[in-house]
């Protein structure tokens, strides 16, 4: 048996496929702990620091209500807030912070800022999205898989449609490969994984039996799959010049009813991580939605609001695995 206690949760790879798997399943256990009403508080008297410099709802929300649930407190620093990046640098930052708190979340841009975070705070530190990776996603989009089948993760072939080059997409290549599923990154070559994080997928695939497959070709990249996975096109911190040019490059890669059927599987589910731009008229977006004629960009309403749809089974996951995170690291 192993600890996983004063850990820092930056990116996928620094963990081995076991301890991943140990990570799930405390997020199953404590998910169940939760609905029958035997939670235990294993945080209590530590003190969390939440740092977005991007905004967000999903991961704020899962941090906040995973640490009153566990029984620690949380201070909420908004993007705007804070000395960090403009008037002190992360080294430092790092060291006041590690001073006062037992544990850090960081959303933020460059991969390297979390690391330095990481590196200098001397408590755990927690990854809440960076440009490069989003692992507390990946925790809560695998055991949502597992809620939603019957078979084992090795067993399961998922296939990823957009932007690829994400974090999402860098992060669903590599969690997958972890847990040695089928992954199915379609995406036109532009878009595409880089060669180095292809490369470290292969490289973990080997050890683990994943099957990798890296395509432009949507028919052949979503058949037979299990889960169809997409996000946004363009993902926050990016101008929104680019939004032209990723509609042109994307649009074949939207999944609507179509995309679903070319699975030939009946029982193909639906995920995204959010937000996403499913429907026009909520005037989200109306303004990307204007320049485009489109009415749906990455997922048709059709898809999304079907019964295939698991997309907030995953977002209410994200609760319990980062609560799993933090026990994992902090608790006693
Ligand atoms: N999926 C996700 O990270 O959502 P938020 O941006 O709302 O945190
Ligand atoms: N790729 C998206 C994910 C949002 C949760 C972004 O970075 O904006």
């Amino acid at each position: 048996s192993f600890t996983l206690r004063h850990r820092n949760f930056l990116k996928e790879v620094d963990f081995t496929p076991a301890e991943w798997k140990h990570l799930l399943k405390l997020s199953a256990d404590l998910k169940a702990a939760k609905y029958a009403g035997t939670e235990q508080p294993r945080l209590r008297g530590k003190n969390i620091a939440l740092i977005f410099e991007k905004t967000s709802t999903r991961t704020r929300c899962a941090f906040e209500v995973a640490a009153y649930d566990q029984g620690a407190g949380v201070t909420y620093l908004e993007p705007t807030g804070s000395q960090i990046g403009h008037k002190e640098s992360m080294k430092d930052t790092a060291r006041v912070l590690g001073r006062m708190y037992d544990g850090i979340e960081y959303r933020g841009f460059a991969q390297s800022l979390v690391e330095t975070l990481g590196e200098f705070a001397g408590v755990p530190v927690w990854n809440g999205l960076t440009d490069e990776w989003h692992p507390t996603q990946m925790l809560a989009d695998q055991l949502t898989m597992t809620e939603h089948s019957d078979k084992p993760l090795s067993q399961i072939a998922f296939a990823y449609l957009g932007d690829a080059r994400n974090n999402v997409g860098n992060s669903l290549l590599v969690s997958g490969a972890m847990a040695g599923m089928d992954v199915r990154m379609v995406a036109p070559t532009s878009l595409q994984n880089t060669e180095e994080v292809v490369a470290l997928a292969r490289g973990i695939a080997e050890q683990t039996g994943a099957r990798i497959t890296i395509t432009d070709d949507v028919e052949a990249g979503v058949r037979g799959a299990d889960f169809l996975y997409t996000d946004v096109w363009v993902s926050m911190g990016e101008p929104k010049e680019v939004w032209d040019e990723r509609i042109a490059l994307l649009k074949d890669y939207q999944v609507n009813k179509a995309t679903m059927e070319a699975t030939g599987n009946p029982q193909v589910k639906f995920m995204h991580c959010l937000p996403a731009f499913h429907d026009r008229a909520t005037k989200v977006g109306e303004d990307i939605f204007q320049a485009t004629g489109m009415e749906a960009l990455e997922v048709t309403d059709e898809v999304f609001e079907s019964e295939a749809s698991i997309v907030f089974d995953q977002a209410e996951n994200r609760m319990h695995t980062i609560k799993a995170v933090m026990v994992a690291t902090l608790g006693d």
